[in-house]
């Protein structure tokens, strides 16, 4: 009997090695706490392009809808970034995410204090940090229509839709407010509503939904404000919310607190169950570093904090997330560096031994 199936989706460049620490991850979970998950594995991105000449195939998303997880590695690289290719690797990412309905793009920027100097920023400006991103994810100018480029009267213009109804903007908030709950009880909306129609439509249903939640705290911040602060007083955040494009670049943005962009895990997520389960797709943030692949020197801390964000959100596996995550933050504690993290002159360990020095640390 299974419990739990997961679609394993490796993609490009890295993808492969990493993902194949997340799924060996699960299966050390898997009997330490007496559970069993069913993995299957399937092509996307670049590597489905070379081999169906499409970035991801309809039976790969009706498998992905048939699981309970997506285990996401990366897509692209150099072969296929050609912007005028007719196939790109990202509209398999795309796809997934409209076709399987994943609204919802949680992603945790905490700062570990071991690794605080690693940042560009200054640690006394970083320690401490820990937001909450949770980033609209399946409209905006993403998905908007139209979306195209014309010639009109003999002159090439291009136009991007930027949409949202209020539905949209009203779960997205729902689920900010809670989440907040959680946490330190404090909700940042990002929006852009001093020039941005669709932007005021979000702050009018964000203050709309705001009333159900008068014990969480609450402040409005343009985008261009808000990425100016999240640099100065990175601290006060705890969850933020904002829009699809905003929350792409202003992630990019925070994963820099950090220092560390090869430990930060996302989860994709849709509709929740009451039990606050349901499908997800878990993605590690660094994307497909094709200029490491295969070296076996890529850090799979992200796509194991990913497999823990798996547990928790798609499994309702809260005891089993926690361990993974305590047991790669002792690896780390442990001194433990893949080279993304090695300071100058420091020793670094591969993929595998790093992966191994995790497992060593599970507890259960
Ligand atoms: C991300 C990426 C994607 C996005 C690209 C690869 C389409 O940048 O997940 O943040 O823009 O959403
Ligand atoms: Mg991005």
């Amino acid at each position: 009997m299974t419990d739990y199936t997961i679609l394993v989706l490796p993609g490009d460049g890295i993808g492969p090695e990493v993902t194949a620490e997340g799924v060996r991850l699960l299966e050390a979970i898997g009997r330490r706490f007496g559970h069993r998950f069913a993995f299957s594995e399937d092509i996307v991105g670049g590597a489905s392009i070379d081999a169906h000449g499409i970035a991801i195939r309809p039976q790969t998303i009706a498998a992905a809808r048939a699981s309970d997880a997506v285990l996401f590695g990366a897509v692209g690289g150099p072969r296929w970034s050609d912007p005028a290719a007719p196939v790109r690797p990202e509209q398999g990412l795309l796809a997934l995410r409209s076709e399987l309905g994943l609204w919802a793009n949680l992603r945790p920027v905490k700062v570990d204090p071991t690794l605080a100097d690693a940042s560009t920023l200054k640690r006394e400006v970083i320690e401490g940090v820990d937001i909450l991103f949770i980033r609209e994810l399946t409209s905006d100018v993403y998905f908007g229509k139209p979306q195209e480029r014309r010639v009109v009267r003999g002159r090439r213009e291009a136009i991007d839709t930027m949409y949202y109804n209020e539905d949209e903007v009203a779960r997205v908030a729902h689920l900010g407010f809670k989440l907040a709950r959680e946490r330190r009880g404090k909700v940042t909306s990002v929006d852009k509503a001093n020039v941005l129609e669709s932007s005021r439509l979000w702050r009018a249903v964000v203050s709309e939904v705001r009333p159900e939640y008068p014990d969480v705290q609450f402040e409005n911040l343009l985008v261009d404000a808000a990425a100016m602060h999240l640099l100065r007083r990175p601290r006060d955040f705890d969850v933020v919310i904002t829009t699809n494009l905003f929350g792409d670049i202003l992630t990019d943005e925070a994963s820099m607190l950090t220092g560390s962009l090869g430990m930060l895990p996302s989860a994709s997520l849709g509709q929740l169950r009451a039990d606050g389960t349901g499908l997800g797709m878990y993605e590690p943030i660094h994307g497909s570093a094709p200029d490491i692949a295969g070296q076996g020197i890529a850090n799979p801390l992200a796509t194991m904090l990913c497999a823990a964000m798996l547990l928790r959100y798609s499994c309702g596996l809260e005891r089993e997330a926690q361990a993974v995550e305590a047991a790669a933050a002792r690896a780390i504690a442990d001194g433990l560096r893949t080279p993304d993290l090695a300071a100058p002159g420091e020793h670094a360990i591969g993929t595998r031994e790093m992966a191994e020095s995790v497992l060593d640390r599970l507890a259960g």
